[in-house]
């Protein structure tokens, strides 16, 4: 029997860039907060011995590189197993986009398969595998709004916001992530050099976000605006958001190489988001709305300015539970 799992997007709420490490990755802090919009993964198992993905989007790469490949050849080598597994990735979602689909799409490859072989993984053994294929994929094993630390792989639930409609507009641009880290270095010794300082360590970056989460955290909490109610009482945590001032730092890299992209934000912006923002690295770029008719509303009138959009919405952790396995 074969199971099928959605497999949902995330935004970034804030994102902030640290140190670089010595093991070449930078520390990184960011509030992630998943959507309803979701590829779909299939995947069935037979015996025998191989892992074959099949994906009709040609910028899928369906050999060992593939993140939903690496997590199962993990998870079949860590159970000591074999067997022939098909796993088929239904795409909606772009691609090298900022919506973390890649990893999302690996994360539905392990529940998937922990469902199809009747096995569960103990919740260390998950943790450590996705850490190990991408620090984007540990977030879905939570769901909902989730802390990420570290590389971006040590990850803390949140308590989740009430449901926000929100427009995602997909330039036709691929940002590679890893050279978005690297502008960001060369951007923060530029930056130190015309000051005259020493380039900075990076740990301003990260307290300035921290101070920012904190307080967006703090007036979350004195609102208590509980995730089931959204509608009007959705306002209360996108205005604090903004007051809050968190921001996301590879704009500051990304919008100089892609002019379009702040372009995108600004339309964002002028069609009504309380909020918007680039997601990740991009090239995606998302605004959260009061509500989804003004949501609907924004997302008619940029795409008929050729914008490519699409309406969707947050998803809150009991959701992305509930609705992670498709009947
Ligand atoms: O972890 P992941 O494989 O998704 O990261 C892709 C690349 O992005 C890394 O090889 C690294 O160059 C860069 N990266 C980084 N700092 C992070 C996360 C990723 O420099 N926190």
């Amino acid at each position: 029997m074969a199971v099928t799992v959605r497999s949902f997007a995330k935004i970034n709420l804030g994102l902030a860039i640290g140190p670089s490490r010595p093991d070449g990755y930078h520390a990184l802090e960011t509030i992630y907060q998943t959507v309803a919009a979701h590829d779909v993964v299939r995947i069935e198992a037979s015996r025998g011995n191989g892992i074959e993905i099949r994906c009709k989007n040609p910028q899928v790469p369906c050999d060992e590189t593939n993140t939903c490949y690496r997590v199962a050849d993990r998870m079949l080598r860590h159970w000591k197993q074999r067997a022939k597994l098909v796993i088929t990735i239904e795409k909606n979602l772009p691609v090298q986009g900022g919506l973390g689909a890649g990893s999302s799409n690996a994360v539905a490859t392990m529940f998937a398969l922990e469902r199809e072989l009747k096995e569960p993984l103990p919740p260390d053994e998950r943790l450590r595998i996705c850490a190990e294929v991408g620090s984007d994929l540990p977030l879905f094993l939570l769901g909902g709004c989730v802390l990420g630390l570290g590389r971006g792989e040590q990850v803390y639930p949140l308590a989740d916001l009430p449901t926000l409609a929100c427009v995602l507009v997909s330039p036709a641009v691929a940002v590679s992530t890893p050279q978005a880290f690297r502008d960001w270095d060369a951007f923060m010794e530029s930056e130190a050099a015309a000051w005259n300082l020493t380039p900075p360590s990076g740990s301003v970056t990260l307290s300035k976000f921290n101070r920012s989460a904190f307080e967006w955290l703090s007036y979350l909490d004195v609102s208590g605006v509980p995730a089931e109610c959204g509608g009007d009482r959705a306002e209360t945590p996108l205005l604090d958001l903004v007051r809050a001032g968190i921001e996301n730092d590879f704009e500051r890299v990304v919008f100089p190489q892609y002019p379009e992209l702040r372009d995108v934000k600004r339309v964002l912006e002028r069609e009504g988001a309380d909020y918007a923002s680039l997601s990740g690295s991009g090239s995606t770029m998302f605004g959260l709305y009061r509500t989804r008719e003004r949501a609907v509303q924004a997302a008619e009138q940029m795409s008929a300015e050729g914008l490519a959009v699409t309406v969707t919405e947050t998803l809150p952790r009991s959701q992305y539970r509930a609705q992670r396995f498709a009947k």
